[in-house]
Parts: C-alpha cells; structure tokens; sequence
C-alpha cells in the first residue's frame, strides 16, 4: 500500500509516500523558519498562508520523484496543532483522496513523532518507553503497540522545547531557540551557574521547565543588560545541562518502573547532540529517528497514517482537525 503523508500542523510543510512494502519512496520538507523568524516565534496566519503557498507543489514532487500517479491512500495530520495550518493539510488531503477516489485517515501529530524511528533501518520492537520532547509537548509514553499509548508522565507547564525557545529569547538568540542554545552551549561553561533540577527530587515521571526559565530570567536581570559573550554563553550551558539532568533522570525512572530496556526519543529536542551523548549512560538501546525526522516531517505522518490504514482504519472524508487532542 502506497500513502501519500500531509503535515501541516505547525511551521513544516511535509509531504511523504511510504510505501509499505518499499518503504519511504520520497520525501520533501519546506521549512517556514526564515518567516517567522523576524517576529521571534510562530505567527498561526503567516504559518497557514504558506502551507497553501506550498504543500501543492511538493505533493507534486513528491508523487514524481516516487513515480507514483494515483497513491492507495492519504494521510493528513489532524491535531493537535494550530487548528489554520492543519485546515490546509486536512483539506488538500480530502480533496485529493475524493479525486483520486481512494481513503484518507487523520492522524495524531504525536502518534507520528511516537512511531517516526520505525522508518529507520533498525526499528525498535514494541514494547518501549517513548521521550517525546518537542516545542508544543514534553512525555513518557510506554508504547506497547500501534495505538496502544500509555502516557507515564507529562510536563505540568512549559514544554522542553518552548523552555529552549523562551530561554534564547532571554539570552538575546533567534528563534528557534533550541538549536541557538545547543550552539552557543559548546562555547559555554555547564557549571557556571547552578540552576534548578526540576522534579528531579520529587517521585513521579512529570516534569516543569517554568521555573528554570524564571531561573534564567532572574540571572539575566542581575546583569542589568550588561551581560558579557562569556557569561551569556555560561548561562547557556547551564541551562542546557539543567534540562538534560531533568530529561535524563526521569528517563532512568521511567525504565526502571516499567522494566523496559527500549527507550525511543523523539521530538525537535532529541536532535539535541549532548542529550544524546547523555542518554547513553542509560541501561537501554536507544533509538533516535535521523535529525531531520525528530523534527516535524511528512515522513511520520505517511508512517502512521500507513499503519493505521493496515490496521483496518480510516477517517470519514470530513474528518474534523482539533488544536488539542490528547494522545
Ligand atoms: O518536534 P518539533 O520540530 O516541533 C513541534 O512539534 O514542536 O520541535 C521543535 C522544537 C523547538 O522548540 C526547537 O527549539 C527544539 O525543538 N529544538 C532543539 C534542537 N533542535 C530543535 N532543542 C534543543 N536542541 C536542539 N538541537
Ligand atoms: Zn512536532
């Protein structure tokens, strides 16, 4: 079966085709960063005005590098999300499956993200322990199946991603934070500042990143505006290793309260290269889908869209797209 994947719930345009005996056949990605960027985060209407702009034609391109004229099927992501920008994805895909003639399946973004490191060479078997660390969202989940999702814990407040974001924010970076931070971390030193484990000391899988950042905010205002490149980059460093401690001790906690040895980490942050050299004290594989399928792609979308479909299920052609949608 060959699915055509739609993403459209955030700042990526994504298109893939998975194919599931073949694998993925093709796959294109048109990042909205540099629109968005001058305004220092997301602006929801630019976001869907540029998915109109562009997810036609990488369908286009993407159906002719896999040579595909008429896909068995199209998937769309149908939350959570902003509700505009998953409207355009959701509607070319029920247009498209009507033409065409064939089902189309909404599909949970974070279900995506979940199942993105099955498109690797070397899949995780279910069950394991998923760290879904993005902008929107920070969770456990114990993935025992398709479908079968059971969440362990979850952030109270900020996600780790949109603590990076707000974080560089405060440091003076760009926008995304995550990658400004990761960059300026390496010139840094991680125990110039003592900053909060959050959570680290309480039982439990959940997390709380606000309080680090008003941390952070505390120490900018000490410096008065007059913060050096030095203590600017120490800040940095220190930050990052706060959230690493966090993420790593409640992966530990998380393996052993469920006795699994898989751990699978995705989500824009798990392109984060000194979490991953971290998580390697772990007692567990772990597996990471390539950079660019941590963050948002078409790719995943095709994936568990495909899934599903083989599983026997579709959406009626007038699936509805929510903003938020629990997993
Ligand atoms: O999964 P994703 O592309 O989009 C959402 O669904 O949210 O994640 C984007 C998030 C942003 O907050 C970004 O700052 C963060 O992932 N991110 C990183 C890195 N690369 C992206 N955070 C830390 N280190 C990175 N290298
Ligand atoms: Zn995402």
């Amino acid at each position: 079966m060959q699915v055509l994947g739609i993403e459209s719930s955030c700042d990526e345009s994504g298109v893939a085709l998975f194919d599931t005996e073949r694998g993925l056949l093709a796959e294109a990605l048109y990042s909205q960063i540099p629109i968005h960027q001058v305004y220092g985060g997301v602006v929801p209407e630019l976001a869907s005005r540029d998915h109109v702009r562009r997810l036609p034609g990488l369908i286009r391109q993407v159906l002719h590098e896999a040579g595909v004229e008429r896909p068995d099927a199209v998937a769309a992501t149908a939350g959570p999300g902003l509700i505009g920008a998953l409207l355009v994805g959701a509607t070319l895909a029920r247009t498209l499956a009507f033409g065409w003639g064939v089902p189309v399946i909404g599909v949970h973004h974070l279900e995506g993200h979940l199942l993105a490191p099955m498109l690797e060479p070397e899949p995780p078997a279910f069950p394991f322990v998923a760290l879904l660390v993005s902008g929107g969202h920070t969770m456990l989940v114990q993935v025992d199946g398709i479908g079968r999702y059971r969440i362990l814990g979850e952030s109270v407040d900020d996600a780790a991603g949109e603590a990076f974001d707000k974080t560089a924010k405060l440091l003076g970076l760009g926008y995304p934070g995550g990658p400004a931070i990761a960059a300026l971390a390496e010139q840094g030193n991680p125990a110039a500042y003592a900053l909060p484990r959050p959570m680290l000391d309480r039982p439990g899988l959940d997390f709380s990143f606000s309080g680090l950042k008003t941390a952070v905010l505390h120490q900018v205002k000490r410096w008065e505006g007059q913060g050096s490149a030095v203590q600017i980059a120490d800040l940095a460093a220190s930050f990052q290793a706060a959230v690493i401690d966090t993420l790593y001790g409640k992966c530990r906690r998380a393996l052993e309260q469920t006795g699994l040895q898989r751990l699978v980490v995705a989500g824009g942050v798990g392109a984060n290269r000194r979490l991953r050299e971290r998580l390697r004290d772990l007692p567990a594989t772990v597996y990471y889908p390539r950079p660019s399928f941590c963050t948002d792609n078409g790719a995943m979308i095709a994936l568990a869209g495909a899934l599903r479909l083989q599983a026997g299920e579709s959406s009626s052609p007038d699936f509805p797209v929510r903003a938020r949608w629990p997993l």
